[in-house]
């Protein structure tokens, strides 16, 4: 039998890297690669199995950027996430967050809550930014919650107790040929598979994901046991 993919991630990497090759300003290349958000995620949505799609969009480091680069992204979110309500609702995809949306400005929050509130009842696929995300600051703020209501630290609790009680991610997937994990979902890549590719995010393509996901299904996952 082959491995089932519920829930895949991706750390959508190589953005700038994709902009200096073709010539062009760093923030062209996020603007393409928010294009590939938008048809990864229709693919998702009609795939049978994948039911929850969690996409690297800004970490918790990605602060350090140029101002410029930050205010940048900040306007093609809030842009993209206006612009997506329309393909949410046709393909029956759920909006949701990870990640600490405090620094965000008033006016970003607002289009993400009102995102999530209207696409809450589509059942296609749950997509899901990590924004403002770290998974180290995920676990930290999940212990404090527990702590503050008292709860005993379980694998269960604390499993709960995160931004992503969803489930366990079954694939990871990086691109632009970096092969290191940047504190994405720590404690729940605990058994996950992992597919690094040489391509860069805006060259990325629903091809290059099937043949992924074809590789993923001969994998054998033995989940520690034998
Ligand atoms: C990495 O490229 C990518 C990011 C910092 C964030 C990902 C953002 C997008 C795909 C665009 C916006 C997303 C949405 C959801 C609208 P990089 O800049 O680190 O590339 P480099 O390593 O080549 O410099």
């Amino acid at each position: 039998m082959s491995n089932s993919l519920k829930h895949l991630g991706i750390i959508m990497d190589g953005n700038g890297r994709w902009a200096q090759k073709h010539g062009f300003k760093r923030n062209r290349g996020h603007e393409v690669g928010a294009e590939v958000v938008r048809d990864i995620t229709a693919f998702c949505s009609q795939h049978n199995e994948i039911e929850t799609l969690t996409l690297y969009a800004f970490s918790t480091e990605n602060w350090r950027r140029p101002k410029l680069e930050v205010d940048f992204l900040m306007r093609l979110i809030s842009r993209y996430l206006n612009k997506e309500l329309e393909n949410y609702m046709k393909n029956g995809v759920r909006f949701e967050t990870i990640g600490d949306l405090e620094p965000f400005s008033n006016k970003l929050r607002k289009t993400i809550e009102q995102t999530k509130e209207l696409t809450k009842n589509n059942s296609n696929l749950v997509q899901i930014l990590a924004l403002n995300y770290g998974a180290r600051d995920e676990i930290v703020r999940s212990v404090n919650k527990l702590l503050q209501e008292n709860r005993e630290i379980t694998i269960e609790s604390l499993g709960s107790a995160l931004d992503t009680p969803y489930s366990d991610l079954d694939l990871l997937i990086r691109t632009s040929g970096e092969e290191r994990v940047s504190s994405f979902l720590l404690w729940q890549i605990a058994y996950s598979e992992f597919a690094f590719t040489k391509t860069l995010w805006p060259d990325f393509t629903r091809t290059e994901l099937e043949s992924i996901i074809e590789n993923y299904k001969k994998r054998e996952r033995r989940f520690g046991a034998i």
